[in-house]
């Protein structure tokens, strides 16, 4: 028995979704933990894409069992939608093929207008967020006024619920932000019918899946990256969940004991979509063509990604806080065609070198990232299938960097497509 929690060791979209998805047909059960859908992972199968925000990239295959566990904040719109296009598109046809826990937390409509109306207010300080209500979810999680997925589907005690919070989140919204209020009534007539439609979705995950005695292989999809991670990444300029792999446990219910492997996945350069600081950002030249050749605009949000250069001081935190046994590199062929690629392996702050990440944005923002400089390769790569078959300056940049992190990198992708893929070692195996 193997589970496995796949995470993001970057700022998001490293390729998640599509790695995921590869490793499906050796797992049982895939859980997405955290997050919700500011998440956009998208997957390429016979030609045909698929870009999922909820549900877990294991849906393609229509075997498995997908959970939505607990640590996932949900908008039911967005549940509604994708379950009906999937259905639609063939996916989802067998019963308890999805499982949703009873205690995530549910996104409404005051969440996102709290988060737009905020980060207009921000101006130039704004976070940058999917506007998506994700912060002001997992806001009223902690602060014990959430209303999660058992409230839910009993209309009476969602109606409970909703009379509970909603004076203050309207008093906030109305004096605070200047916005317009809710009203109980109008959130039932809209809500009630999707509560209908998700109820037989919705269960103890943990009784009826995740503890079970039979022998499974449980796959755990992270979203976003370690750098968006509330504790652990570039803060305040991150998600408002815990992205890290040792919360695949709390997201799901299941014991940390139960969790025998750590896949992070890299892209072979970085990118970063909202504000922050990003070291190694590339200038427009060289950043714009990173943007078109690897299609870099968000899948969620449709804005351009920052680009730049791989910067191995943030993978070498992500290796730490995540105990990653293994790497896997992403879209190794969007480098093809330059005649340098820049590392970034340190950073200098104030006339001394720095191997790990400042803790404020303020000396973030300030350091100069030391760069290693190594050729490039011309060759189109995404026709490739076996390690060998990889030009030599690309077999040696992956190889400088499994060297200079000091972790195998066990698969490298050279395309969107589930076969563009050449896996070293599988950690299923
Ligand atoms: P995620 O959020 O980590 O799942 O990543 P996204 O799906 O948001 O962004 C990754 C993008 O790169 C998607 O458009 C994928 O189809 C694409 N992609 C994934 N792996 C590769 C690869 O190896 N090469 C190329 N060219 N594209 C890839
Ligand atoms: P996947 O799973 C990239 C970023 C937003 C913003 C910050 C906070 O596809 O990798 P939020 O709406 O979460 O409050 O926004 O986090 N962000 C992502 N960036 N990929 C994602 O998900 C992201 N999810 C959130 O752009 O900077
Ligand atoms: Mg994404």
């Amino acid at each position: 028995m193997a589970n496995i929690v796949i995470v993001g060791t970057q700022w998001g979209d490293e390729g998640k979704g599509k790695i995921v998805d590869f490793f499906t047909h050796y797992a049982d059960v895939v859980v997405r933990f955290q997050g919700g859908n500011n998440a956009g992972h998208t997957l390429v199968v016979d030609g045909v894409k698929t870009i999922l925000h909820l549900i877990p990239s294991g849906v393609l295959h229509s075997k498995k069992i997908c959970v939505i566990g607990n640590g996932v904040v949900i908008d039911p719109k967005v549940l509604c939608s994708e379950i009906l296009t999937l259905k639609k598109a063939g996916y989802l046809k067998r019963a308890k093929a999805l499982r949703i826990s009873h205690l995530a937390n549910l996104i409404l409509p005051y969440h996102q207008r709290i988060d737009q109306l905020r980060e207009a207010a921000k101006g130039d300080l704004k976070i940058g967020t999917t506007g998506r209500g994700i912060g002001p979810c997992y806001e009223d999680k902690v602060a014990r006024r959430g209303i999660r997925m058992a409230d839910f589907v009993r209309p009476e005690i969602f109606e409970k619920r909703l009379e509970d919070v909603l004076p203050e989140r309207n008093a906030y919204l109305e004096k605070v932000l200047g916005g317009q209020p809710f009203s109980v009534k109008e959130l039932l007539k809209e809500y009630l019918p999707l509560a209908d439609t998700l109820r037989g979705y919705v269960e103890d995950v943990g009784e009826t899946v995740l503890h079970q005695k039979k022998k499974q292989h449980i796959l755990f999809e992270g979203a976003q990256g370690t750098s968006l991670d509330v504790d652990h990444g570039t803060y305040p300029y991150v998600t408002s969940s815990n992205t890290v792999a040792g919360f695949a446990s709390c997201g799901s219910g299941l014991g940390p004991t139960q969790i025998h492997q750590v896949v992070g996945v890299a892209k072979a350069y970085t990118t970063r979509v909202g504000s922050g600081p990003f070291p190694t950002e590339l200038g427009e030249e060289t950043g714009q063509y990173l943007r078109e050749k690897g299609g870099e605009y968000g899948s969620t949000t449709g804005r351009p990604r920052r680009c730049g250069w791989l910067d191995l001081v943030v993978i070498r935190h992500a290796m730490k806080v995540n105990g990653l046994t293994s790497l896997v590199l992403t879209k190794l062929d969007v480098l093809s065609g330059l005649k340098k690629i820049k590392l970034g392996v340190a950073y200098r702050l104030d006339g001394k070198r720095l191997n790990t990440v400042p803790a404020t944005v303020e000396d973030l923002e300030r350091v100069e990232p030391v760069y290693q400089e190594v050729p490039g390769w011309r060759e189109d790569l995404t026709g490739v299938t076996k390690w060998r078959q990889l030009p030599t300056a690309a077999r040696r940049y992956v190889e400088r960097i499994q060297d200079l992190l000091g972790v195998g990198i066990t698969s490298v992708s050279i395309g969107p497509s589930r076969q563009q893929h050449i896996v070293l070692k599988n950690p299923f195996k």
